[in-house]
């Protein structure tokens, strides 16, 4: 079995006594490609937060490299987080280097200018996302691809190990988020990274990912794709009637509008 990555124990979260992720235990391995599934306000960005420490559980164990990641260690520059993105305010003035150089700005430390080596560094990440042509472009005149790159050559800048993606292609069209993933598939093998995304795009991300966690509050199912797709499990993610179909390989979802007691029941939830 390969290296242990991240491990959770019997993990709770709760904001003002409001429990957001209930009992979740998972693990993962050096090596594998996490789609993380649920519909909005599930715990998916939470679950994030948690792994990477910026959030405690309120019960159970977070493990990052062997550590609790919400105590400052070296472990922390072996990951990479790319947030949920908002629309980014087009008139963003740096240019791309500049903001892979902010990547690096644990390493250069507060109000130091970046030296040489965290230039290349930089650059380094952005031939990483073939994005090296752009460096002198003012970030805010790419298109949302080419953003998304850019951002992610930004969590590369630190040579991470682990990948966090929250929502990638959400600003992306179906072609271009389709292209997205295929890049990142091929991109994560060559630099040999643990990759974890969220993602709403379940036909899609399942051509890629090798294990997935579908999360609603608890974790509903976790595991291989193949398993783990089911009628029943996604109806229990989404709360509603949901049918699942296979078109060749790919899994298609339609989710039936939910009944009254289903969305009493959601209303009632703590
Ligand atoms: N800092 C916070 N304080 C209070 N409540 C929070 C906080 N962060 C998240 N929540 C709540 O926790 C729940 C889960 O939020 P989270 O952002 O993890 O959902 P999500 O699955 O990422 O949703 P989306 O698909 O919309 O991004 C939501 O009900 C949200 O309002
Ligand atoms: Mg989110």
């Amino acid at each position: 079995m390969s290296e242990l990555i991240v491990e959770f124990n019997n993990v709770s979260v709760a904001f003002d006594d409001k429990t957001v992720l209930q009992d979740i235990s998972f693990a993962i391995h050096a090596g594998e490609f996490w789609g993380i599934l649920g519909p909005n306000g599930s715990g998916k960005t939470t679950l994030l937060k948690t792994l990477i420490g910026l959030i405690k559980p309120c019960s159970g164990t977070v493990r990052l490299f062997g550590k609790d990641p919400s105590q400052p260690s070296r472990e922390r520059s072996k990951i990479g987080y790319v947030s949920q993105q908002n629309q980014t305010d087009p008139n963003f003035p740096l240019s791309v280097l500049d903001v892979v150089l902010l990547g690096r700005a644990g390493k250069i430390g507060l109000g130091r200018r970046p030296k040489a080596h965290d230039k290349s560094a930089a650059r380094e990440a952005l031939q990483k996302v073939d994005m090296e042509a752009f460096a002198k472009q003012r970030f805010g005149d790419l298109s949302g691809g080419q953003k998304q790159r850019v951002l992610i050559a930004r969590a590369l800048a630190v040579q991470p190990q682990l990948l966090l993606l929250d929502e990638p292609t959400s600003a992306l069209d179906v072609n271009a988020s389709e292209s997205f993933y295929d890049w990142l598939d091929s991109m994560r093998r060559q630099l040999n990274l643990t990759v974890v995304m969220v993602s709403h795009d379940i036909g899609v991300v399942s051509s890629f990912i090798t294990k997935v966690a579908c999360l609603n509050k608890t974790l509903v199912a976790h595991g291989v794709p193949d398993k783990v797709f089911t009628t029943d499990t996604l109806s229990a993610m989404y709360g509603c009637d949901a049918v699942l179909f296979h078109h060749g390989k790919i899994p298609h979802m339609v989710v039936a509008k939910a009944t009254h007691e289903q969305n009493e029941e959601r209303d009632t939830r703590d």
